[in-house]
């Protein structure tokens, strides 16, 4: 089964029933369509989703009625909020199949902070100069970072996955690049391209060549039933905001033996046993990993993130969002084709998400946004901090329609509409 399989089979059997995204935008305050100013067709959900009245109110309901320090108090609300936050990683964990969620989930900041954990905690820890680590040339700046750093601080090596002509990863080298390789890198969907990446065949390599494999999820876990242990990786990145949550916190899953044998990220409070004057014990995972005061009524509202998605199903967010950006597609190519260029692979339902960027001949991307927000049409501008990618397109910025489970037709012509615009302004 490839990994794509493996997402399909993590939701149910039955054709699920369709969304009705009208009615989930009438759950988001943002979305109003009476919003004063006029309603917001909001196309940017890669880049940040909004987040449904449940969330705020869960979050708001918190500092109202419990709100103390976690771990810490022996009383009644400082207990209350210790249960809350440790029940969000519970949700986080069930969200994504984490065997002993208790264990393997680590509050982040967001993915950033998990990917970058990853390199300080493991890879500081593991990787000798000339270790190999492969990443992809479809990477955000997050999963290349990191790894650069490694590159001017320890001298690993770092090897690529290139894009091929129908973008998607070039596998065809796959064993030769990961033989004698430490860790494989890479995203589990493009946040340009809308790449969804075929994970089964680069776990595959990496566990021939022994090893391991991070994946970074933030753009696909809120977009589709995914499950850790049937994907197979050992590392996986993702982000509260993207998926409906707030902002400010993000989740590293990592399989239990690997995150207990790694030493502490960042020091402080929260994350030892004991401190003495010559030293310290760190704690247990996954605490030991969370110095400090954690991001707690973010992760109240993350839980009423997490249950309001599965309430829907994210079997049916994913087929919403394939039959929608295949209409998007239709569309933008029957309308703007002569003058609008697609980045990105053909409509499929387990190869591509609802992350659509574009080049409108002669028109610069900002320029592009800029009109579309004059029909309060929020596009992404710019090179959505995947500089390497923009480099292999050819291009310096694209313009970004990215779909989620609110978006529905009506939106994708708005965004049609608005091109004409543009058009027509930049004739
Ligand atoms: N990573 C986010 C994006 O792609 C911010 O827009």
């Amino acid at each position: 089964m490839s990994a794509g399989d493996r997402f399909a089979a993590a939701g149910t059997a039955a054709p699920p029933r369709p969304l009705d995204p009208r009615a989930l935008r009438a759950d988001v305050p943002l979305l109003a369509p009476d919003r004063p100013g006029g309603r917001i067709v909001y196309l940017d959900s890669a880049a940040s989703a909004q987040r449904p009245r449940v969330v705020v109110e869960a979050m708001d309901e918190y500092y109202s009625t419990t709100h103390a320090n976690v771990h810490r108090g022996i009383y009644a609300i400082a207990e209350e909020a210790t249960r809350r936050y440790e029940q969000a990683r519970a949700a986080v964990g069930r969200l994504i199949g984490a065997p002993r969620p208790e264990r393997e989930i680590v509050f982040t900041k967001n993915a950033t902070e998990a990917i970058n954990l990853v390199a300080y905690a493991w890879g500081r820890h593991e990787l000798r100069r000339g270790d190999v680590v492969v990443l992809s040339e479809i990477e955000h700046h997050a999963n290349f970072v990191p790894w650069l750093m490694l590159r001017e601080e320890i001298g690993v090596e770092l090897r690529y996955l290139r894009l091929g002509a129908d973008y998607h990863l070039d596998l065809s080298d796959l064993d030769r690049l990961v033989d004698g390789a430490r860790l494989v890198a890479v995203t589990c969907a493009s946040n340009v391209l809308g790449t969804v990446v075929d994970l089964s065949p680069i776990v595959t390599s990496a566990r021939r060549a022994g090893a391991l494999v991070l994946a970074d999820g933030a753009q696909l876990v809120p977009h589709r039933p995914l499950d850790v242990r049937a994907l197979g990786v050992d590392f996986l990145a993702f982000t509260g905001h993207k998926m409906l949550g707030p902002t400010g916190i993000g989740m590293l899953w990592a399989r239990e033996e690997l995150l207990d044998a790694m030493p502490p990220f960042l020091g402080g409070g929260e994350m030892i046993r004991d401190v003495r004057l010559d030293g310290f014990t760190p704690t247990d995972i996954p605490w030991r990993f969370e110095a400090g005061t954690p991001p707690i009524a973010e992760a109240v509202g993350l839980e009423a993130a997490v249950r309001y998605l599965e309430g829907i199903g994210l079997e049916r967010v994913r087929e919403h969002e394939v039959a929608l950006t295949a209409y998007a597609i239709e569309r933008l190519e029957a309308v703007h084709g002569d003058r609008v260029k697609i980045f990105g692979p053909a409509p499929d339902p387990l190869r591509r998400s609802g992350v659509i960027s574009f080049a409108v001949e002669g028109v610069h991307p900002h320029d592009v946004a800029q009109v579309l927000d004059t029909r309060n049409v929020c596009v992404r501008a710019g090179h959505h901090c995947a500089k390497p990618l923009m480099r292999r397109l050819g291009v310096s910025a694209t313009t970004r329609a990215s779909l989620y489970l609110y978006n529905d037709e009506e939106d994708v012509e708005a965004l049609v509409d608005a091109l004409g615009e543009v058009r027509r302004l930049f004739r």
